[in-house]
């Protein structure tokens, strides 16, 4: 059986575009925040298989999405590599600085898969329970977006931290983003082994980079990630999405060589046409337009589905679902979507 978002990652156009929503499972849906309370802490959660599994699937059967996205998080990398990572619940990660906790020295050479095993359990248990029309997607963050992490040790506005790095110890961030990359791959190739239909890399802070250092930082370790995976895994499909990456986003989908790229909201209409030549796009509804919903909604799902309808599309948020979205709002989007 298709399912439809591997055939528009293989460039088909579909009269109603498959969808699935960025942190589609989250704190917006009342059953994700009772698993998660069982759970104790977020990590536990990542990390217990039926857990995970179970709020990878509820959204799935509350919506039924063309897609499930396996339950993990970006983060999962640096603490597979010895750099421990919590999170404060309302808050988000937090992490010791890495200068602090010994620099790229104190890392591991290769992700610790015993750390890594309960995801590839979770991909597993949700991929015996998914719909056969409804594909299983896998993640990682994109080296640059989880060095920012790691380096200021929490999130920051502009990842001035990590961009600071980057221009005074070239060498040194290179290292670790090497060090992310083969790790990033590894886990990946893990994810398509255990069952992942395709794959998502999560460049979240790609759009605060200067054009050289985009090139350096994102492009060319997504490259790096893009050929050993296929390298593993011929056919994988892969998503890239650099947020805010503009009008660099046609090099990155050349040079990078993903499937399919991610868009976020705020690129031009004529210019993500121009990108959907080249290569299927996912995206693009602004969150707060769901947030918002009403009529201010519909127009955003029309301008979005008038933007794409004449190629490859898989119609997804330009960013993650805002945990007080009402899930009314997720309902009117689908029908909108699907008419
Ligand atoms: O439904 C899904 O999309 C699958 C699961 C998923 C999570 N994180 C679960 C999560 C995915 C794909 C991610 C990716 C992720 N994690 C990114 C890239 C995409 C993006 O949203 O920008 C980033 C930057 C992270 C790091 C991270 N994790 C942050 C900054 C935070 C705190 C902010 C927040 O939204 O709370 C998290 C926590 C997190 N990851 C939550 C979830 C559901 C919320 C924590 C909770 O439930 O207590």
């Amino acid at each position: 059986m298709n399912k439809p978002i591997l055939d528009a990652l293989s460039g088909t156009t579909c009269a109603v575009p498959p969808v699935w929503m960025m942190r589609q499972a989250g704190r917006y849906l009342a059953e994700y925040r009772a698993v998660r309370e069982k759970a104790g802490s977020f990590l536990g959660l990542c990390f217990t298989p039926s857990l995970a599994a179970e709020v990878t699937l509820q959204p799935i059967r509350r919506f039924q999405f063309d897609a499930a996205i396996l339950f993990s998080d970006i983060l999962v990398i640096p603490h597979a590599l010895g750099h421990a990572v919590h999170f404060v619940a309302g808050e988000g990660p937090r992490l010791t600085p890495l200068e602090e906790a010994g620099g790229v020295a104190a890392l591991r050479e290769e992700v610790d898969q015993a750390v890594l095993a309960p995801v590839y359990e979770t991909v597993a248990q949700v991929k015996a329970q998914l719909p056969p029309a409804v594909a299983l997607i896998g993640f990682c963050g994109a080296p640059w977006t989880v060095a920012t992490y790691m380096i200021a040790g929490r999130g920051t506005p502009d990842q001035a931290p990590a961009r600071l790095f980057a221009y005074r110890h070239p060498e040194m961030f290179a290292t670790l983003i090497a060090r992310l990359a083969m790790a990033s791959a590894a886990y990946l190739i893990r994810q398509l082994q255990a069952g992942a239909d395709c794959v998502q890399i999560f460049d979240t802070w790609a759009g605060v980079l200067a054009p050289e250092e985009f090139s350096r930082w994102s492009i060319a370790p997504t490259a790096m990630i893009v050929q050993a995976v296929r390298q593993a895994v011929p056919d994988a499909k892969i998503i890239g999405f650099p947020r805010g990456a503009g009008t660099s986003l046609l090099r990155y989908a050349d040079e990078t060589g993903v499937d399919g790229v991610g868009l976020d909201w705020s690129i031009d209409r004529i210019f993500a046409r121009e990108v959907q030549k080249f290569r299927p796009v996912q995206g693009n509804l602004d969150p707060l337009a769901l947030l918002a919903g009403g009529d201010a909604l519909d127009r955003a799902v029309d301008a979005v589905r008038e933007t794409f309808a004449s190629g490859a599309h898989i119609f997804n948020l330009g960013h993650g679902i805002l945990p007080e979205t009402p899930i009314a709002h997720v309902e009117q989007m689908l029908r909108r979507v699907r008419g």
